[in-house]
This record gives structure tokens, sequence and C-alpha cells, in this order.
């Protein structure tokens, strides 16, 4: 039994200090949500993977996910990989022997849906089999769409090493502020909102001979808009190729949706696998992930494994601890390689997943939702799955988006597990129970598109012409509120008026691939003379949240190096600041490195800084500096986010409009000073509803930027009056 020999009782390093506990309780809060409800005890064989009495997690044997190849000997993943050249694994995709026939269905039909397991050969090779078939002569073009930046870009680079060329020759791909395309790329592999940018430059697509929607059963917003746009270009452009490509789920609903398209099944070759659930729920699934990792790598024969996790940092968080637990636990164990995957990773580390792992290792990948149906790794054999993905939800009625850890649904957990049966018989180990599988999980997951904030669509859709919004084509209609709410909030934001028409400002606002608040913001900087700040600002945001790095060993220097970046006023003069000392010192990676600020993250917002000054002659804003002068900064950024905005109150924080209970996010520069007036630039509930990058502001600015929104009245300060008791006091000592 070599488990036995393996020791993982960690040493208690001490009660965690409050500081340690509030961050962890904010960035790992929703590590602790559990399903609550107990197994009901399932009488199947009982199936146990030992490490240690103290830290074992005990699955049972539930069910099989049938397969279509019988779990017979299959050759090990890697010599399989080593043994044959790039052409002949092309030839070995399910797709393959379907090649003619797909191609004579493409040409007898404008709209083909096309269903098939993920790993097919969908995304990598059709796109390529119409190229051979000459689709892409007199310099037409293809476009196959991804709900996910980091897919289109692996996959394009897949392509272009299978094509032998160079990506961004023929080959390349595009998504938000990063455009790795020429003159030459016929293949274009691009983010479906990329696509859905195309139209306002292009509105009938007319250089595309084929648009291929892959990753349809995702339903991304996008690719839910971009149905409604390309079923009405197809009518007017009988040449025009429309392929919908999606994994095996709702193809009927797409086919009904394009006027009965004809589906073409490429069909699945999939080996069984077995599904385990956890006896009792687990408490903290991260924690639970990391030792289960450990059992299946000491217990089980070789073969990768994949973890489903929900998010960068949780990411970081498991790899950080098992590669620590390696670390501890030395040759104990067999080498295991620890390898994230999610969308800020840069390409580099990416590329690394799909490296074949060397003989005698095993290979964990520690992924988001991206490797559920969006990207397949070979030698999968192992599939770790907690149960929960992040998922952005939206209140029409208060306007609050929130993106939120919550249990995944049933179609995604066996989407999750197939991927363990690609290349041989596999198991799925599920960190739930049996019976919160069967009462607690939602059967599907609900289209993006009922669950997000429109205003940028509802944008874009007025750009390009279509005002009848509540009679648009939807494959499924956004709630009627959530509608309405983007058109009232486009209307405050002065990029609507009265009639619903887009005005000027509105024109512009569309112009800019950011957020409608973003870009309101970036106009306004024009008037309050500060836009190189404010270009700097907009830049920090958009690398969402990745800017500070905080080694677990290195923590107090790490937050003390974060806490010297603060500037009075807020968070987002805090990135202000970080960049501009960055830019200072030269753009320096070893600048990074000594004030623990992640260089990757850094040069990204440098990219995108780049892109959006180069669209600001075409919004007609003047770069300028407000030289210092940081309330103009503030006030331009309250131009654009007055809709986020708090005030404090007895009982906290309050948003102003709709009085939410919202915090500030403990790593905020404002969390210890707590000014009466804030903006805030996202909402993130993990224990509770925590403001992210918070801003300071006065009630004043409120009236001068949005005085069509505030009135002077509900801006007065609550703690001036103390009217209400006394007069409730008063009554009732009158009786
Ligand atoms: O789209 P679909 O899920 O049907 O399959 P695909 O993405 O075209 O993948 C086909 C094959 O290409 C799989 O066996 C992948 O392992 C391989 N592939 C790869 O090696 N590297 C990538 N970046 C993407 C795909
Ligand atoms: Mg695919």
């Amino acid at each position: 039994q070599p488990a036995r020999a393996v020791d993982l009782v960690e040493e208690e390093s001490g009660a965690p200090g409050e500081e340690q506990r509030r961050w962890e309780e904010a960035r790992l809060g929703a590590a602790s949500l559990k399903f609550g409800a107990r197994d009901a005890a399932s009488q199947e064989p009982k199936y146990q993977l030992v490490l240690e009495e103290e830290e074992t997690i005990e699955f049972v044997r539930a069910t099989q996910l049938q397969g279509d190849e019988e779990p017979s000997a299959p050759p090990t993943p890697t010599q399989a990989q080593q043994k044959e050249s790039i052409q002949a694994v092309r030839r070995s995709l399910p797709v393959f022997p379907f090649r003619e026939e797909l191609l004579a269905a493409i040409a007898n039909h404008q709209v083909l849906i096309i269903e098939g397991e993920t790993g097919s050969g969908k995304t990598t090779q059709i796109p390529q089999y119409l190229f051979e078939e000459g689709y892409t002569k007199k310099g037409m073009k293809i476009a196959c769409t991804q709900p996910r930046r980091v897919a289109a870009m692996s996959v394009a680079a897949r392509v272009a090493r299978e094509m032998g060329v160079k990506l961004g020759n023929e080959v390349g791909y595009s998504i938000r502020f990063e455009d790795c395309t020429s003159e030459r790329t016929v293949l274009r592999y691009m983010t479906d909102g990329m696509l859905l940018r195309e139209f306002l430059s292009e509105p009938d697509l007319a250089s595309y001979s084929v648009v291929m929607v892959d990753e349809a059963h995702e339903r991304s917003l996008h690719t839910d808009i971009l149905f409604g746009l390309i079923k009405d270009v197809a009518r007017f452009r009988p040449e025009l190729k429309v392929l919908v490509a999606s994994a095996t789920l709702d193809t009927a609903r797409f086919s009904t949706f394009f006027d009965d398209a004809p589906v073409f099944r490429i069909p699945g070759r999939r080996f069984p696998v077995d599904i385990f659930y956890t006896k009792a729920p687990e408490a903290d699934y991260l924690e639970a992930c990391v030792v289960s990792v450990l059992q299946i790598h000491v217990t089980q024969p070789p073969g990768d494994i994949l973890v489903f996790l929900t998010g960068q940092e949780e990411i970081e968080a498991a790899c950080e601890m098992l590669q620590d637990r390696c670390r501890r636990l030395g040759s104990k164990i067999r080498e295991l390689l620890v390898l994230p995957i999610y969308a800020n990773l840069p390409s580099d580390m990416q590329a690394r997943i799909f490296q074949p792992t060397p003989p005698g290792a095993r290979k964990v990948v520690v992924a988001t939702n991206i490797a559920e149906t969006s990207l397949t790794i070979e030698g999968i054999i192992y599939v770790l799955d907690p149960g929960f993905c992040k998922q952005k939800s939206y209140n029409p009625r208060t306007g609050m988006e929130s993106l939120t850890v919550t249990p995944c649904s049933k179609a995604s957990a066996n989407q999750r597990a197939g991927r363990a049966g690609r290349v041989a018989a596999g198991k799925c180990f599920r960190l739930y129970t049996a019976w919160a599988y069967q009462h607690e999980l939602e059967e599907t997951t609900v289209p993006e598109i009922q669950r997000t904030s429109l205003g940028n669509v509802v944008l874009l859709l007025k750009s390009l012409g279509i005002h009848d919004l509540m009679h648009f084509d939807f494959l499924d209609p956004p709630p009627y509120e959530t509608l309405l709410l983007a058109l009232e909030q486009l209307y405050a934001l002065g990029a609507l008026n009265h009639l619903g028409e887009l005005t000027t400002s509105g024109r512009k606002m569309a112009e800019l691939p950011v957020d409608p608040m973003l870009s309101k913001m970036i106009l306004a900087s024009e008037k309050y003379s500060c836009s190189e700040e404010i270009l700097t600002v907009a830049a920090m945001l958009s690398v969402n949240n990745s800017i500070f790095y905080r080694p677990k060993d290195k923590v107090v220097h790490a937050d003390n190096a974060r806490v010297n970046f603060f500037l009075p006023g807020g968070d987002h003069l805090v990135l202000l600041n970080v960049y501009t000392q960055w830019a200072e010192s030269g753009y320096s990676s070893q600048w990074c490195y000594e004030n623990f600020v992640q260089f990757r993250s850094m040069r990204r917002a440098r990219d995108v800084r780049e892109q959006l000054e180069g669209l600001l002659e075409r919004v007609e804003v003047g770069l300028s500096s407000c030289q210092g002068d940081y309330i103009r900064v503030r006030k331009a950024i309250t131009a654009g986010y007055f809709y986020h905005t708090a005030r404090l109150t007895r009982s906290g924080y309050r948003t102003v409009k709709q009085q939410q209970t919202v915090f500030i996010h403990p790593n905020s520069s404002l969390f210890e000073e707590q000014p009466r007036w804030l903006l805030y630039h996202e909402l993130v509930l993990t224990t509770k509803e925590f403001m992210r990058q918070v801003l300071e502001i006065e009630s004043s600015w409120l009236l001068e930027v949005a005085p069509h929104y505030y009135k002077a009245k509900e801006l007065e300060d609550p703690h001036a009056k103390k009217m209400p008791k006394k007069i409730g006091k008063t009554r009732e000592e009158l009786g």
C-alpha cells in the first residue's frame, strides 16, 4: 500500500490574523459554499481512496456515463500522440470520415446545424475543410466564433500549426483589444463579440463566405444576438453559408430557429466514464479538491487529471496548495505537473497544457469552464468536479449585476464528466453527493441573455439601425424589464434621446469596444480635460483585478507594497498611480517584481490603453492631462458610473437609488476610511455583496454629472436629520 507512506497532515500554523481572515473571506468565501443536503444513502458499493485517515474523502460509485466504445485496452495517450504525425492525428478525429458528406451537406444547404461530441474536430477541422474546398477563393473569409477569448487564441494557434502557416497569416484570431490577423488572413477565429462588432463596419458581412457560430450550446449573450442578425443577413445573401456548431445539446432548438435547417450529426466516440459522488457534502471544495487530486495521484493508474474550478483566484490558490503539498511530500510520490488554465493566462502558459505528459509523471490541469467544451486536452482520464461555476446574474429591478459562484447545471456536470472518456475509459469524481446532483442542480444553464444587463448590446443594435428591440428575433427573449432598464440607462447616460433614438454621443459610445458606462467616462474626460488619466484608468479596470500579486510566503511584503500605492480618493487613483509609476520605470518587469505587481497584467493594460488611445480621435476626444488635479479625474469617472453609487448609513453602505446593502471589498484602499459617498466599478458576491474598485465622491458631483437622474432631495445627508426617530417616539408618548 504505497498510500500508507504518505503523510498529509498539515501542521497548524497558528490562528490566522484578522487581516488574513478578512482577505480569505472575501477571496475564497465562495469556497466554503456547499451543497447543504445529506446523501440519501445510496446502496452502491463503496469506493474509497485512502491517503491518510484524517484527510480522505469518501466517494461512492453511482452511475456510469455510457460510452460508444468498448473500454478495452486503449493506447496510452502520450504514446499515441508521440507516434503519430499531426496529419495522422487529423485523420483520426471522429469528423474525418464524414468530411465529404459534410461538405456536400454544406454545399446543399444554406444553414446547417452541426452536432458532435467535444473533441470530435468541429472547431479545428471544419474551417480547414472549407478552406481546402475553396470557400476562401477571391479573397473571401471564413469566420468561426468562440464565446471565449482563450479558445479563439488556442484553436487558431493549433490550426495554424496543422496547416503549417504562421499564426496571423492565413489563420488568425481576433479578440477584443488583440488582433492577430492580417490582409492574408482567410480563416478567422474570433470571439462572438468581435463578429458582432464586424456588423458595425460591414452590416451584410460581405467579405465572408462562411460564418460558423461555434459552441452554440453555450448560449453566450453575443452568440444569441448573432443568431438573430445572421438569420437576417442570410435572407438577402443566399450565397452566404451559415454553420451552427454545438456539443450534443439542444440542437433541435437551433434547427427550429433557423427555419428547420438540417442537423448533421457527427457520431460520438467516447469511452464509458464511471461517476463517483462523495458520501457526505464537503464544506470547503477547494480543500477537498486538493486532497482528492492527491488521492487520485497516489491510488489510481496513469492518466491525467482535469479539475474544474470557477476562476483565476481559485485556480491559483489551488495550484499553489497542490504544489506546496507535492513539495513537502517530495520523492514519496511520483511527479505531479500542476498546470492552470483560465482566461487571463498568458498564451505561452496556456500552450503548456497541450504538451504531452512526460513518462512516469502525471499532469493535473486546473481549469475554468473553458475546458468543459471549448478546449480538449488529450490524455485526461480523471475528472474532478466540485460542481460550481462562476455565473453572472442580473437583477433588473435593482439594476445590479453580480458575479457569483453557483452550482453548475446537470448538463454542465455531464459535459465535464464526458471529458474523462476521450482516450480511454475514465472516472469522474464529483465533490458532492448523488442526492445533491438529483435534487439541487438545475437541468440546464439559463442562457446568458436572461441573466445579464443589456446596455452594451442594446447600444450596438441601435447603432445597427435596429430600433424595435421588443420584436427582435431572439432565440430566447431577454426579460422585458431588463430590456427596459437598458433603454433607461442608455437614456440616463445620454446615449439615447427621449424617443429612444441614438444621439451623437451614443454613436460615439458605440464606437468604443467597452461597456457604455466606461465609454461614457472616456467621453466625459474631454469635458474635464483629463483623457490621459482616464485612458489609464479604463485600461487598468479592464485587466480585471489581477494587478497585484500576493504570494503566500510574502503576504506581509505584498500587502505593504500595495498600501504604498494608495492615494487619497480611492482605488481608481491607486490604479492610475501604479500605471504611472510603472510607465516612469520604463515599463520595467523588474519594477513589477519588486512591487508585487503582475507584469503581464500591466503589459496587457498597456496594450489596451494604446488601442483605446487610437480610438480617441474617432470619438472626438483630444489628449489632455489633469496635471495632478485628481478631482477632475474623479468627476469624469462619476460621469460614467453615477449608476453605481453607495452612501454610508448607520447600518453600513446602501446603494443610493435602490437601498441595497453592500460592502467595501477588504483589499480596497478605502476599506478603513469608509467615506460617506462612493462609487464602485462592480459588485461581486462571495460571502457578501462586495463593491470592487471604489472611489470616494461628493454627492454634489452627482447633480453636476447627472442632473436628470438625481434630485437634490435624495442626496441630502441622512445623518443631518434625526427627525424620523423623534417623531416616532413622540407619537408613542402621545399614545
Ligand atoms: O470542436 P471540437 O470540440 O469538436 O474539437 P476540436 O476543438 O476541433 O478538437 C479536435 C482535436 O484537436 C482534439 O483532439 C484536440 O485535442 C486537438 N486540439 C489540440 O491539440 N490543441 C488545441 N489547441 C485544440 C485542439
Ligand atoms: Mg469546439
